[in-house]
């Protein structure tokens, strides 16, 4: 079976992960030094977010030259050795690719800047005499003049115009970078953004109520003769390489498109990440996913919090346990979050398929809601002017160990503060403790990476009450999550493998849940 489709995943967001140079900023040397701490987690991958040089006016999203590692993070010969020590590590390395735009420091930017009106390096770029009613997805219109009197698009900030891939340079670029990484012996690439690479013919407006199933700036069917040619260039490689696509298509026979055999291997799955702490919901959204990635043979992915989004610990603390976009800053029960971010844990590791973790999760860190104003780095918070907090909350950096900031993650200061009271959620303070968030983290990629009924392969339900997920993986094994207000009678078991919390009076209280072996191991 290829390593991929049970894979468990880390995701380093380089920048706040530990700090070796002192800046306050994570980077190479960090991560290269906590190594051993991602191996004894258990994990089989790493995911890095973008370390390529960058202005970082989206946090390195807004790439400047996608073959050399930004100063920030260090350098291209040390970006050689983490690959090779991670190997040594038995640890695969996935690179996020940024395909949909560059930054406008980029040489072909600057050369469309200088080329002006009319000169074929705009044709790079998606340059126009009037913007059409596009939005940017950071706020704001996704258009910008330049002095001349063209507007380009940005689908983001104005810092990061769209690349048009209908330009032979666009491919060919980007089919040379893909390769300047397999070279180097990376094992895959996140891309960013991966449908909305094609825009439509002549940019139409998107009108007063756009057709969800054919937007002029999204998932256009043109954009998966791109994924064919990537895959083609992949597998031309020696090992098992892997593409997983950044995909908000909310249309899962949509979806599912990406994933066929010839396309990529796999696609973060947001539906079960938007959906809320209710049994209902999330059965309905397992199988939804199940019922699309099946016909691909693709297998699914299932993630909880990624770099993007409000932590989870703090999502199920609220009253509205679904998605926000972060308008509001409404407080969370943390310890009914963390209760619950137990349970699903549990529930995502046992699901068939690969599971992305995000950094902290294993920590059960909560979204940092009180970050100052002026402190705030994230474009979107300029962008709506403040209306929406934007995603900084969840990307304040780990805490190792010690009893005050910046808690051991690099010598001096942070790029984001840390609040005091995660003195209790350092990994020293967990390591200690049996029953944190981190040693139930370290149990379960354990028991998933012995058991065979784990990872990759099939799911079947158990008949359950309401508010209740049960379901078994061959050979063997249950899988039980109480999402009601009352406790439950565990379901038919020789012997119980984890629990995420303990047990009253011989049942599963609500928000709990337990992995079972079910006959003889
Ligand atoms: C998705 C990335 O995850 C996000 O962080 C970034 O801002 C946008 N794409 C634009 O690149």
């Amino acid at each position: 079976m290829s390593w991929w489709r049970g894979a468990a995943i880390y995701q380093v967001y380089l920048r706040s992960f530990a700090d070796g140079s002192g800046d306050g900023v994570g980077d190479l040397a960090g991560l290269r030094a906590r190594l051993p701490y991602l191996r004894e987690l258990g994990v089989d991958a790493l995911w890095l977010s973008p370390w390529y040089v960058s202005p970082m006016a989206d946090a390195g999203y807004d790439v400047a030259d996608y073959r050399d590692i930004d100063p920030l993070f260090g350098t291209l010969a040390e970006a050689d050795a983490l690959i090779s020590e991670a190997h040594d590590h038995r640890l695969r390395v996935i690179v996020d690719i940024v395909p949909n735009h560059t930054s406008d420091r980029h040489p072909w930017f600057r050369a469309a800047l200088a080329g002006g009106p009319g000169s074929p390096e705009r044709e790079r770029y998606h340059f126009r005499d009037a913007p059409n009613d596009w939005p940017s997805r950071f706020g704001g219109p996704a258009w910008t003049r330049v002095p001349d009197g063209e507007w380009y698009l940005h689908l983001f900030d104005s810092s990061q115009p769209d690349l048009n891939w209908e330009h032979p340079d666009v491919r060919a670029e980007f089919e040379s970078i893909l390769r300047f990484w397999l070279d180097r012996g990376v094992d895959g690439f996140r891309i960013d953004v991966a449908d909305r690479l094609v825009k439509a013919d002549g940019l139409p407006d998107l009108g007063p109520g756009p057709d969800p199933m054919d937007l002029p700036h999204a998932d256009r069917p043109e954009v998966h003769e791109i994924y064919r040619s990537w895959r083609k260039l992949l597998d031309s490689y020696p090992g098992e390489r892997m593409f997983v696509g950044e995909i908000w298509v909310s249309d899962p026979a949509r979806f599912a498109l990406y994933l066929r055999p010839d396309e990529l291997h796999t696609a973060f799955n947001f539906p079960f990440l938007r959906s809320p702490w209710e049994a209902d919901r999330l059965r309905a959204v397992i199988d939804s996913t199940l019922a699309s990635h099946g016909p691909a043979g693709a297998p699914p992915t299932w993630v909880l919090s990624n770099h993007d989004v409000t932590r989870h610990v703090t999502r199920y603390g609220r009253s509205d346990t679904g998605y926000t976009q972060r308008t509001r800053d409404e407080p969370a029960d943390l310890a009914l979050g963390t209760r619950r971010g137990r349970a699903a844990a549990l529930l995502t590791m046992a699901l068939p398929g690969g599971v992305y973790l995000y950094q902290g999760d294993e920590l059960g860190l909560w979204e940092v809601l009180d970050i100052p104003a002026e402190l705030r780095q994230d474009p979107v918070t300029r962008r709506t002017n403040g209306a929406e907090l934007g995603r900084d909350g969840c990307r304040v950096p780990i805490p190792w160990e010690g009893a005050d900031p910046p808690f051991g993650f690099g010598p001096g200061r942070t790029w984001l503060p840390q609040p005091p009271e995660w003195r209790a959620l350092t990994v020293a303070a967990q390591e200690r403790d049996p029953d944190s968030m981190l040693s139930l983290y370290r149990t379960a990629l354990r028991i998933r990476g012995d058991e065979p009924a784990l990872g990759d392969g099939t799911m079947t339900w158990l008949p359950a009450g309401p508010d209740v997920l049960a379901f078994t993986r061959d050979p063997g094994f249950a899988c039980v999550v109480n999402l009601s207000r009352a406790p439950i009678e565990l379901p038919p078991h020789t012997r119980v493998l984890l629990l995420s919390g303990d047990l009253a009076h011989g049942l599963l209280p609500p928000d709990t849940a337990a992995w079972l072996q079910q006959g003889e191991p």
